[in-house]
């Protein structure tokens, strides 16, 4: 039986790895396609989920640290460091421990998801929490990385963003052909640029006979690229993507330009009702931030830009349980009173009778 080996060596000749890599790997990608049966009902579309909370760490990130973790294995490293809204940071921890380097991670204080916290913590990461934003943490980070021996692992680090193509592979080799159309969030910007890269590298080799329009999505409260300026104190629910100056902004942008597409905003609103649609109807439980993509696919249905018949991906990009505060505080939970333990009175708080 084949088991999927992680990213690396299901796609060696597509990334710049050599035969003396050390390849730390936890089986990343790989990931599921799942039919959307609800937002395609909705939009009368085809629509499919890129699922990757099912990555080893919950979240798209370990795609591209895979290939961080293991060019910092081969040129000896020995400390990494990483500025993060948390899941950048959780997949840091558990690949560089696993390279037997020691994770260092800045994060926004107060601003990151518990689950996330957890992760980084229980992996043994040594935790910094800044008393400001993403974006001082990342200028930070850039600024250790230029003055002590530790290695960037931000996809400022162009290795990460290569990683991270490997899930528009993914999609191809799953449909058969890129989609018409593939929508993700948008945060410090690298991910919508590595799928454009990933989309066009396969459609350069002829594995693909067109490539999509590329659709990003930000949270109204930390919407630079959409804005055209920096926010200076990005907010949003969707703490993920709660990003006021994007590291791949110009990169971002040349995707949207390139593929004939498009980055829009959304309202902390649209996004955690996408959340709940998501879970309720399709049965996948994202994060806030990773609920953007379904979100904005719902907002361009209701503005008038999608086109019926269209084959669509997309990517939902981290796992519901690393945000259950968040889930619990704005989704009603009807719990019953404590209820005694026999079958007629469950029966009928269950409104069975
Ligand atoms: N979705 C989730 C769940 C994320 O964690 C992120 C980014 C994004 C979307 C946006 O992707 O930055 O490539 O545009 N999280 C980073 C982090 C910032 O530190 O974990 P992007």
């Amino acid at each position: 039986a084949h088991q999927w080996r992680g990213v690396i060596e299901e796609y060696r000749d597509r990334l710049p790895v050599s035969t003396d890599t050390p390849v730390v790997t936890l089986g990343e990608g790989g990931t599921p396609l799942v039919a959307a049966q609800w937002l395609s009902e909705q939009t009368n579309c085809e629509v499919w989920l890129k699922v990757e909370g099912n990555n080893p760490t919950g979240s798209f990130k370990d795609r591209g640290m895979t290939m961080a973790i293991s060019l910092a294995a081969q040129a000896g490293d020995k400390a990494v460091v990483c500025a993060s809204t948390g899941n950048t940071s959780a997949s840091a921890a558990a690949y560089a421990v696993r390279a037997g380097m020691l994770p260092l991670v800045l994060i926004p204080a107060g601003r990151i998801a518990k689950g996330k916290l957890a992760q980084a913590v229980v992996h043994g990461a040594k935790l910094v929490s800044i008393d400001g934003s993403f974006d001082d943490c990342l200028r930070i980070v850039r600024e250790l990385g230029k003055h002590y021996p530790v290695a960037l692992v931000n996809s400022v680090n162009p290795v990460r963003l290569e990683g991270q193509k490997t899930a528009a592979f993914e999609v191809v080799d799953a449909l058969g052909d890129a989609p018409d159309l593939h929508l993700l969030p948008v945060g410090n910007a690298g991910n919508i640029a590595a799928y454009w890269k990933g989309y066009q590298e396969y459609a350069k080799d002829k594995l693909a006979t067109k490539k999509p329009q590329m659709w990003g999505f930000q949270a109204e409260g930390a919407a630079p690229i959409v804005r055209g300026a920096i926010v200076e104190k990005p907010d949003t629910v969707a703490t993920a993507i709660r990003v006021g100056n994007p590291a791949s902004w110009t990169l971002a942008e040349n995707a949207r330009d390139e593929s004939g597409g498009r980055i829009e905003m959304l309202t902390d609103q649209q996004i955690l009702d996408a959340q709940r649609g998501l879970a309720a109807h399709e049965g996948v439980f994202v994060e806030p931030a990773s609920a953007a993509g379904a979100a904005g696919l719902l907002h361009a249905k209701s503005q008038g830009w999608l086109q019926g018949g269209s084959t669509v991906v997309i990517t939902v990009t981290g796992h519901g349980l690393k945000d259950i505060d968040t889930a619990l505080d704005h989704i009603r939970v009807d719990e019953s009173p404590v209820t005694p333990a026999n079958t007629d009175a469950v029966a009928r708080v269950a409104g069975l009778v």
